[in-house]
Protein backbone atom coordinates (compact mmCIF):
# COMPACT_ATOMS: atom_id res chain seq x y z
CA UNK A 1 0.00 0.00 0.00
CA UNK A 2 1.67 3.21 -0.99
CA UNK A 3 0.53 6.01 1.64
CA UNK A 4 0.32 9.53 0.94
CA UNK A 5 3.58 11.32 0.72
CA UNK A 6 3.93 14.40 3.42
CA UNK A 7 6.51 17.02 2.95
CA UNK A 8 8.12 18.14 6.37
CA UNK A 9 7.86 22.04 7.01
CA UNK A 10 10.83 23.09 9.07
CA UNK A 11 9.38 26.45 8.53
CA UNK A 12 6.28 25.63 10.47
CA UNK A 13 8.42 24.44 13.81
CA UNK A 14 8.38 26.26 16.69
CA UNK A 15 11.51 27.39 18.12
CA UNK A 16 12.08 25.18 21.08
CA UNK A 17 11.82 22.47 17.97
CA UNK A 18 14.80 24.14 16.79
CA UNK A 19 16.76 24.32 20.15
CA UNK A 20 20.05 21.99 20.86
CA UNK A 21 20.35 20.24 23.83
CA UNK A 22 21.87 22.78 25.84
CA UNK A 23 19.64 24.95 24.84
CA UNK A 24 16.67 22.92 25.90
CA UNK A 25 18.49 21.84 29.29
CA UNK A 26 19.08 25.48 30.46
CA UNK A 27 15.56 26.43 30.16
CA UNK A 28 14.16 23.41 31.68
CA UNK A 29 16.47 24.02 34.50
CA UNK A 30 14.89 27.67 34.82
CA UNK A 31 11.68 26.56 34.56
CA UNK A 32 11.50 23.88 36.72
CA UNK A 33 13.06 26.11 39.57
CA UNK A 34 10.17 28.28 38.89
CA UNK A 35 7.59 25.43 38.81
CA UNK A 36 8.63 23.75 41.93
CA UNK A 37 8.56 27.33 43.55
CA UNK A 38 4.79 27.75 42.39
CA UNK A 39 3.27 24.64 43.40
CA UNK A 40 5.30 24.93 46.90
CA UNK A 41 4.25 28.48 47.25
CA UNK A 42 0.42 27.83 46.49
CA UNK A 43 -0.38 24.54 46.77
CA UNK A 44 -0.32 23.19 50.66
CA UNK A 45 -0.49 19.72 49.64
CA UNK A 46 2.97 20.43 47.80
CA UNK A 47 3.94 22.36 50.73
CA UNK A 48 3.72 19.57 53.09
CA UNK A 49 5.12 16.89 50.71
CA UNK A 50 8.37 18.89 50.22
CA UNK A 51 8.78 19.88 53.73
CA UNK A 52 8.30 15.68 54.85
CA UNK A 53 11.09 14.81 52.02
CA UNK A 54 13.01 17.80 53.79
CA UNK A 55 13.68 19.45 50.37
CA UNK A 56 13.25 22.69 49.66
CA UNK A 57 12.33 23.52 46.16
CA UNK A 58 15.59 26.40 46.41
CA UNK A 59 17.57 23.29 46.88
CA UNK A 60 17.31 22.51 43.40
CA UNK A 61 20.49 23.25 41.05
CA UNK A 62 20.49 20.57 38.52
CA UNK A 63 17.56 19.04 36.89
CA UNK A 64 19.35 15.42 38.40
CA UNK A 65 18.39 17.18 41.65
CA UNK A 66 14.73 16.62 41.04
CA UNK A 67 15.47 12.87 42.34
CA UNK A 68 14.77 14.46 45.49
CA UNK A 69 11.52 16.06 45.25
CA UNK A 70 8.26 14.08 45.92
CA UNK A 71 6.58 12.19 43.96
CA UNK A 72 2.87 12.97 43.46
CA UNK A 73 0.14 10.31 42.65
CA UNK A 74 -3.59 10.28 41.66
CA UNK A 75 -4.49 9.51 45.14
CA UNK A 76 -3.24 12.71 46.46
CA UNK A 77 -5.26 14.43 43.43
CA UNK A 78 -8.68 12.98 45.00
CA UNK A 79 -7.50 13.54 48.31
CA UNK A 80 -7.82 17.45 47.33
CA UNK A 81 -11.04 16.83 45.21
CA UNK A 82 -12.20 19.17 43.57
CA UNK A 83 -10.09 22.14 43.81
CA UNK A 84 -7.13 21.90 46.18
CA UNK A 85 -4.14 20.90 43.47
CA UNK A 86 -4.66 24.43 42.25
CA UNK A 87 -2.19 26.85 42.65
CA UNK A 88 -4.17 30.12 41.18
CA UNK A 89 -7.68 31.64 42.91
CA UNK A 90 -10.48 29.50 41.27
CA UNK A 91 -11.58 32.72 39.75
CA UNK A 92 -8.30 32.46 37.57
CA UNK A 93 -9.14 29.54 36.15
CA UNK A 94 -10.74 29.34 32.96
CA UNK A 95 -12.12 25.58 32.10
CA UNK A 96 -11.53 22.35 34.40
CA UNK A 97 -11.65 18.57 33.08
CA UNK A 98 -11.83 15.54 35.09
CA UNK A 99 -11.80 11.67 34.77
CA UNK A 100 -14.22 9.70 35.82
CA UNK A 101 -11.78 6.41 37.19
CA UNK A 102 -13.13 3.32 37.84
CA UNK A 103 -13.77 4.38 41.54
CA UNK A 104 -14.39 6.68 43.82
CA UNK A 105 -13.93 10.23 42.98
CA UNK A 106 -13.34 11.67 39.65
CA UNK A 107 -9.91 14.07 39.19
CA UNK A 108 -10.06 17.45 38.51
CA UNK A 109 -7.83 19.42 36.54
CA UNK A 110 -7.74 22.85 36.08
CA UNK A 111 -6.85 25.74 33.46
CA UNK A 112 -5.73 29.17 33.41
CA UNK A 113 -6.45 31.26 29.83
CA UNK A 114 -2.54 31.12 29.36
CA UNK A 115 -2.43 27.23 30.60
CA UNK A 116 -5.13 27.01 27.29
CA UNK A 117 -3.09 28.80 25.13
CA UNK A 118 -0.09 26.80 25.74
CA UNK A 119 -1.80 23.71 25.06
CA UNK A 120 -3.89 24.84 22.35
CA UNK A 121 0.36 25.34 20.53
CA UNK A 122 1.26 21.97 21.63
CA UNK A 123 -1.72 20.25 20.52
CA UNK A 124 -1.37 22.48 17.05
CA UNK A 125 2.48 21.26 17.09
CA UNK A 126 1.57 18.02 17.81
CA UNK A 127 -1.19 17.63 14.75
CA UNK A 128 1.62 19.39 12.61
CA UNK A 129 4.16 16.54 13.33
CA UNK A 130 1.40 14.16 12.34
CA UNK A 131 1.61 15.85 8.78
CA UNK A 132 -1.67 17.71 9.79
CA UNK A 133 -1.03 21.62 7.41
CA UNK A 134 -3.05 24.71 8.05
CA UNK A 135 -5.82 24.99 5.96
CA UNK A 136 -6.83 21.06 6.50
CA UNK A 137 -9.87 19.87 7.50
CA UNK A 138 -9.56 17.66 10.38
CA UNK A 139 -12.85 15.88 11.66
CA UNK A 140 -12.05 15.07 15.74
CA UNK A 141 -13.70 11.89 16.87
CA UNK A 142 -12.46 12.33 20.29
CA UNK A 143 -15.16 12.73 22.96
CA UNK A 144 -16.04 16.45 23.43
CA UNK A 145 -16.79 16.92 27.91
CA UNK A 146 -15.20 16.14 30.81
CA UNK A 147 -12.66 14.03 28.21
CA UNK A 148 -9.84 16.03 27.61
CA UNK A 149 -9.80 14.30 23.92
CA UNK A 150 -12.11 16.36 22.12
CA UNK A 151 -11.46 19.90 23.01
CA UNK A 152 -8.27 19.73 22.97
CA UNK A 153 -7.73 18.37 19.48
CA UNK A 154 -10.36 20.75 18.72
CA UNK A 155 -8.64 24.09 20.18
CA UNK A 156 -4.91 22.44 18.41
CA UNK A 157 -6.33 22.35 15.30
CA UNK A 158 -8.14 25.64 15.35
CA UNK A 159 -4.78 26.98 16.51
CA UNK A 160 -3.13 25.16 13.65
CA UNK A 161 -5.39 27.21 11.13
CA UNK A 162 -7.32 23.98 10.25
CA UNK A 163 -10.96 23.83 9.63
CA UNK A 164 -12.48 21.97 12.50
CA UNK A 165 -15.07 18.96 12.46
CA UNK A 166 -16.31 18.77 16.14
CA UNK A 167 -18.68 15.27 15.49
CA UNK A 168 -17.17 13.92 18.83
CA UNK A 169 -17.46 10.39 19.38
CA UNK A 170 -20.38 7.79 18.14
CA UNK A 171 -23.16 8.11 15.70
CA UNK A 172 -20.72 6.22 13.34
CA UNK A 173 -22.97 6.35 10.40
CA UNK A 174 -23.09 9.92 10.89
CA UNK A 175 -19.44 10.29 11.12
CA UNK A 176 -18.50 8.02 7.73
CA UNK A 177 -21.43 10.70 6.16
CA UNK A 178 -19.74 13.01 6.94
CA UNK A 179 -16.33 11.85 6.28
CA UNK A 180 -17.54 11.48 2.79
CA UNK A 181 -18.93 15.48 2.72
CA UNK A 182 -16.25 17.33 4.04
CA UNK A 183 -13.39 15.51 2.94
CA UNK A 184 -11.36 15.50 5.76
CA UNK A 185 -7.39 15.10 5.25
CA UNK A 186 -6.59 14.68 8.98
CA UNK A 187 -8.64 12.56 11.51
CA UNK A 188 -8.49 12.44 15.22
CA UNK A 189 -10.25 9.59 17.19
CA UNK A 190 -9.33 6.34 19.62
CA UNK A 191 -7.57 3.59 17.53
CA UNK A 192 -10.84 1.18 18.58
CA UNK A 193 -13.38 3.61 17.80
CA UNK A 194 -11.63 4.01 14.51
CA UNK A 195 -11.91 0.26 13.20
CA UNK A 196 -15.44 0.75 13.94
CA UNK A 197 -15.58 3.90 11.44
CA UNK A 198 -13.57 1.79 9.31
CA UNK A 199 -16.37 -1.15 9.36
CA UNK A 200 -19.04 1.37 8.85
CA UNK A 201 -17.64 2.78 5.55
CA UNK A 202 -17.31 -1.08 4.50
CA UNK A 203 -20.77 -1.55 5.44
CA UNK A 204 -21.82 1.16 3.47
CA UNK A 205 -19.60 0.02 0.14
CA UNK A 206 -17.38 2.97 1.12
CA UNK A 207 -13.63 2.34 0.24
CA UNK A 208 -11.45 3.10 3.30
CA UNK A 209 -8.32 3.71 0.95
CA UNK A 210 -10.21 6.19 -0.93
CA UNK A 211 -11.44 7.96 1.56
CA UNK A 212 -10.15 11.76 1.81
CA UNK A 213 -8.21 10.58 4.95
CA UNK A 214 -4.30 10.84 4.74
CA UNK A 215 -3.71 10.81 8.41
CA UNK A 216 -4.87 9.64 11.45
CA UNK A 217 -3.95 10.99 15.43
CA UNK A 218 -4.85 7.97 17.33
CA UNK A 219 -4.07 7.55 21.07
CA UNK A 220 -5.91 7.90 24.61
CA UNK A 221 -5.11 4.18 24.65
CA UNK A 222 -2.54 1.65 24.18
CA UNK A 223 -1.97 0.18 20.78
CA UNK A 224 0.69 -1.48 18.87
CA UNK A 225 2.75 -1.31 15.50
CA UNK A 226 0.28 -4.28 14.33
CA UNK A 227 -2.96 -2.11 15.30
CA UNK A 228 -0.50 0.49 12.80
CA UNK A 229 0.09 -1.96 9.86
CA UNK A 230 -3.83 -3.03 10.03
CA UNK A 231 -5.21 0.37 9.44
CA UNK A 232 -2.26 1.55 6.96
CA UNK A 233 -3.26 -0.85 4.97
CA UNK A 234 -6.98 -0.71 5.04
CA UNK A 235 -7.47 2.51 4.97
CA UNK A 236 -4.30 4.09 2.70
CA UNK A 237 -2.93 6.70 5.57
CA UNK A 238 -1.06 6.84 8.17
CA UNK A 239 -1.58 6.33 11.36
CA UNK A 240 0.53 8.11 14.23
CA UNK A 241 0.38 7.96 17.49
CA UNK A 242 -0.44 10.94 20.04
CA UNK A 243 -0.01 10.30 23.68
CA UNK A 244 -1.21 12.80 26.76
CA UNK A 245 -3.31 12.08 30.25
CA UNK A 246 -5.47 14.82 31.80
CA UNK A 247 -3.08 15.28 35.08
CA UNK A 248 -0.54 16.50 32.99
CA UNK A 249 -2.53 18.31 30.40
CA UNK A 250 -4.29 16.15 28.06
CA UNK A 251 -3.37 15.41 24.18
CA UNK A 252 -0.30 16.68 23.41
CA UNK A 253 2.28 15.80 25.75
CA UNK A 254 4.30 13.64 23.36
CA UNK A 255 3.43 13.08 19.67
CA UNK A 256 5.00 11.17 16.86
CA UNK A 257 6.28 12.75 13.75
CA UNK A 258 5.05 11.21 10.47
CA UNK A 259 8.18 11.08 9.17
CA UNK A 260 10.03 8.82 11.19
CA UNK A 261 7.38 6.95 13.17
CA UNK A 262 9.66 5.77 15.92
CA UNK A 263 7.61 6.25 19.39
CA UNK A 264 6.38 10.01 20.38
CA UNK A 265 8.64 13.38 21.01
CA UNK A 266 7.81 14.42 24.26
CA UNK A 267 7.37 18.38 24.40
CA UNK A 268 10.31 18.77 26.72
CA UNK A 269 10.21 22.41 26.81
CA UNK A 270 6.94 22.16 28.94
CA UNK A 271 7.11 18.50 30.49
CA UNK A 272 9.99 17.08 31.97
CA UNK A 273 9.70 13.33 31.61
CA UNK A 274 11.91 10.56 34.10
CA UNK A 275 11.16 6.94 34.16
CA UNK A 276 11.66 5.63 37.81
CA UNK A 277 11.54 1.24 39.03
CA UNK A 278 8.42 1.33 39.70
CA UNK A 279 9.34 -0.80 42.91
CA UNK A 280 12.22 0.78 44.13
CA UNK A 281 10.73 4.48 42.63
CA UNK A 282 14.66 5.62 41.96
CA UNK A 283 14.93 7.03 38.54
CA UNK A 284 16.49 4.52 35.72
CA UNK A 285 18.92 6.07 33.00
CA UNK A 286 17.71 6.70 29.62
CA UNK A 287 17.06 3.54 27.34
CA UNK A 288 15.19 1.46 30.19
CA UNK A 289 11.93 0.79 30.51
CA UNK A 290 10.00 1.67 33.80
CA UNK A 291 7.18 3.94 34.56
CA UNK A 292 7.15 7.21 33.05
CA UNK A 293 6.87 10.52 35.59
CA UNK A 294 6.16 14.05 34.83
CA UNK A 295 6.52 17.46 35.95
CA UNK A 296 5.51 20.27 34.48
CA UNK A 297 7.45 23.49 33.23
CA UNK A 298 5.07 26.12 32.52
CA UNK A 299 1.31 24.72 33.84
CA UNK A 300 -0.32 28.08 36.24
CA UNK A 301 -3.58 26.12 37.57
CA UNK A 302 -2.12 22.73 38.51
CA UNK A 303 1.32 22.48 38.17
CA UNK A 304 2.02 18.62 38.86
CA UNK A 305 5.89 17.67 40.25
CA UNK A 306 6.86 14.26 39.96
CA UNK A 307 3.04 12.91 38.34
CA UNK A 308 3.27 8.76 38.64
CA UNK A 309 1.27 8.29 35.25
CA UNK A 310 1.72 4.42 35.84
CA UNK A 311 1.98 4.06 32.24
CA UNK A 312 5.41 1.72 31.19
CA UNK A 313 7.61 2.99 28.68
CA UNK A 314 11.58 3.81 27.99
CA UNK A 315 13.38 7.00 26.75
CA UNK A 316 15.47 7.55 23.65
CA UNK A 317 17.26 10.18 22.17
CA UNK A 318 15.04 12.49 19.39
CA UNK A 319 15.81 12.08 15.90
CA UNK A 320 13.03 13.83 13.87
CA UNK A 321 13.25 16.74 16.73
CA UNK A 322 16.85 16.04 17.98
CA UNK A 323 16.88 18.06 20.94
CA UNK A 324 13.66 16.50 22.11
CA UNK A 325 13.72 13.02 23.46
CA UNK A 326 11.24 10.38 22.39
CA UNK A 327 9.08 8.10 24.66
CA UNK A 328 8.86 4.77 22.91
CA UNK A 329 4.79 3.74 22.20
CA UNK A 330 2.91 2.66 25.57
CA UNK A 331 3.43 -0.78 26.01
CA UNK A 332 0.92 -0.49 28.87
CA UNK A 333 0.08 0.70 32.29
CA UNK A 334 1.09 -0.85 35.78
CA UNK A 335 -3.07 -1.21 36.39
CA UNK A 336 -3.35 -3.32 32.94
CA UNK A 337 -0.60 -5.97 33.64
CA UNK A 338 -2.31 -9.13 34.03
CA UNK A 339 -0.75 -11.56 36.55
CA UNK A 340 -2.08 -14.93 34.77
CA UNK A 341 0.12 -18.36 36.91
CA UNK A 342 3.03 -15.36 37.76
CA UNK A 343 3.18 -14.18 34.49
CA UNK A 344 2.74 -10.67 33.40
CA UNK A 345 0.21 -10.29 30.44
CA UNK A 346 -0.75 -6.85 28.95
CA UNK A 347 -3.48 -6.39 26.71
CA UNK A 348 -1.39 -5.38 23.97
CA UNK A 349 0.44 -8.88 23.34
CA UNK A 350 -2.47 -10.26 23.23
CA UNK A 351 -3.40 -7.49 20.07
CA UNK A 352 -0.44 -8.67 18.63
CA UNK A 353 -1.66 -12.17 18.71
CA UNK A 354 -5.01 -11.12 17.05
CA UNK A 355 -3.87 -8.50 14.27
CA UNK A 356 -1.15 -11.64 13.38
CA UNK A 357 -3.73 -14.48 12.60
CA UNK A 358 -6.22 -14.16 9.85
CA UNK A 359 -9.82 -15.12 10.03
CA UNK A 360 -10.40 -12.48 12.99
CA UNK A 361 -11.36 -9.08 13.29
CA UNK A 362 -9.26 -7.01 15.72
CA UNK A 363 -11.90 -7.20 18.58
CA UNK A 364 -11.36 -8.53 21.36
CA UNK A 365 -10.89 -8.45 25.52
CA UNK A 366 -9.53 -10.42 27.85
CA UNK A 367 -11.60 -11.59 31.08
CA UNK A 368 -10.11 -12.62 33.90
CA UNK A 369 -11.66 -15.07 36.41
CA UNK A 370 -11.09 -16.76 39.61
CA UNK A 371 -12.73 -20.13 39.61
CA UNK A 372 -10.29 -21.76 42.23
CA UNK A 373 -8.48 -19.23 43.80
CA UNK A 374 -6.14 -19.00 40.74
CA UNK A 375 -6.65 -16.00 38.03
CA UNK A 376 -7.82 -17.57 34.74
CA UNK A 377 -7.36 -15.58 31.47
CA UNK A 378 -10.36 -16.07 28.84
CA UNK A 379 -9.68 -14.38 25.44
CA UNK A 380 -12.69 -13.09 23.55
CA UNK A 381 -12.11 -12.30 20.06
CA UNK A 382 -14.48 -11.76 16.95
CA UNK A 383 -14.65 -13.93 13.99
CA UNK A 384 -14.40 -11.92 10.67
CA UNK A 385 -17.36 -12.22 8.58
CA UNK A 386 -17.84 -15.94 6.87
CA UNK A 387 -15.94 -17.57 9.08
CA UNK A 388 -17.62 -20.80 9.93
CA UNK A 389 -18.37 -23.09 13.49
CA UNK A 390 -15.43 -25.89 12.47
CA UNK A 391 -12.98 -22.52 11.66
CA UNK A 392 -13.68 -20.83 14.65
CA UNK A 393 -12.56 -23.77 17.11
CA UNK A 394 -9.17 -24.10 14.81
CA UNK A 395 -8.96 -20.42 15.40
CA UNK A 396 -9.06 -20.41 18.99
CA UNK A 397 -6.68 -23.34 19.44
CA UNK A 398 -4.16 -21.39 16.94
CA UNK A 399 -4.78 -18.48 18.95
CA UNK A 400 -4.32 -20.58 22.20
CA UNK A 401 -0.94 -22.02 20.89
CA UNK A 402 0.92 -18.67 20.00
CA UNK A 403 -0.28 -16.92 23.12
CA UNK A 404 1.19 -20.15 25.18
CA UNK A 405 4.20 -19.79 22.76
CA UNK A 406 4.89 -15.67 22.49
CA UNK A 407 3.30 -14.34 25.76
CA UNK A 408 4.22 -17.51 27.80
CA UNK A 409 0.77 -18.20 29.31
CA UNK A 410 -2.27 -20.54 29.19
CA UNK A 411 -5.62 -18.29 27.77
CA UNK A 412 -8.67 -19.84 27.38
CA UNK A 413 -9.80 -18.62 23.56
CA UNK A 414 -13.32 -18.24 22.64
CA UNK A 415 -14.01 -16.99 18.71
CA UNK A 416 -17.33 -15.18 18.73
CA UNK A 417 -19.57 -14.02 15.57
CA UNK A 418 -18.80 -10.96 14.13
CA UNK A 419 -20.27 -8.08 16.61
CA UNK A 420 -19.94 -10.32 19.53
CA UNK A 421 -17.07 -8.54 21.00
CA UNK A 422 -18.09 -4.77 22.74
CA UNK A 423 -17.72 -1.98 21.03
CA UNK A 424 -16.74 1.33 22.55
CA UNK A 425 -16.82 4.86 21.22
CA UNK A 426 -13.76 5.88 23.29
CA UNK A 427 -11.02 4.13 24.81
CA UNK A 428 -11.60 0.36 24.38
CA UNK A 429 -12.41 -1.60 27.77
CA UNK A 430 -9.79 -4.63 27.12
CA UNK A 431 -10.02 -6.17 30.24
CA UNK A 432 -12.79 -7.52 31.92
CA UNK A 433 -12.04 -8.00 35.66
CA UNK A 434 -14.69 -10.77 36.89
CA UNK A 435 -12.67 -11.90 39.62
CA UNK A 436 -14.39 -11.90 43.47
CA UNK A 437 -13.08 -8.81 45.47
O1 LIG B 1 -6.48 9.99 27.26
C1 LIG B 1 -5.64 12.21 26.82
C2 LIG B 1 -5.60 11.91 25.38
C3 LIG B 1 -6.69 12.16 24.58
C4 LIG B 1 -4.44 11.42 24.80
C5 LIG B 1 -6.65 11.94 23.22
C6 LIG B 1 -4.37 11.18 23.44
C7 LIG B 1 -5.46 11.44 22.66
P1 LIG B 1 -6.77 10.53 30.18
O2 LIG B 1 -8.19 10.19 29.94
O3 LIG B 1 -6.41 11.26 31.42
O4 LIG B 1 -6.21 11.43 29.02
O5 LIG B 1 -5.98 9.17 30.11
C8 LIG B 1 -4.58 9.17 30.18
O6 LIG B 1 -4.45 7.22 28.74
O7 LIG B 1 -2.01 7.73 31.28
C9 LIG B 1 -2.33 6.39 29.26
O8 LIG B 1 -2.50 5.29 30.14
C10 LIG B 1 -3.42 6.38 28.23
N1 LIG B 1 -2.93 6.92 26.97
C11 LIG B 1 -3.09 8.14 26.45
N2 LIG B 1 -2.51 8.22 25.23
C12 LIG B 1 -1.94 7.01 25.00
C13 LIG B 1 -1.18 6.47 23.92
C14 LIG B 1 -6.15 11.08 27.69
N3 LIG B 1 -0.90 7.16 22.83
C15 LIG B 1 -4.06 7.76 30.01
N4 LIG B 1 -0.74 5.19 24.07
C16 LIG B 1 -2.56 7.70 30.00
C17 LIG B 1 -1.02 4.46 25.17
C18 LIG B 1 -2.19 6.19 26.11
N5 LIG B 1 -1.73 4.93 26.18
Amino acid sequence: MMLPVIDERPDLFDVAETWSLDELREHQLHRLRWSLAHAYEHVPHYRNAFDAKGFHPQDLTSLADLRHAPFTAKADLRANYPFGMFAVPREQVSRVHASSGTTGRPTVVGYTAEDLRTWARLMARSIRAAGGRPGDVVHVAYGYGLFTGGLGAHYGAEALGCTVVPISGGMTERQVQLIGDFAPRVIMVTPSYFLSVLDEMERAGVDPAASSLQVGIFGAEPWTDAMRREIEERAGMHAVDIYGLSEVMGPGVAQECVQTKDGLHIWEDHFYPEIVDPLTDEPVPDGEMGELVFTSLSKQAMPVVRYRTRDLTRLLPGTARPGMRRMQKVTGRTDDMMIVRGVNVFPTQVEEVVLATSGLTPYFQCVLTRPDRLDELTVLVEAADGVGTDQRAALARHVGQQIKDRIGVTAAVEVVEPGGVERSIGKARRIVDRRPH
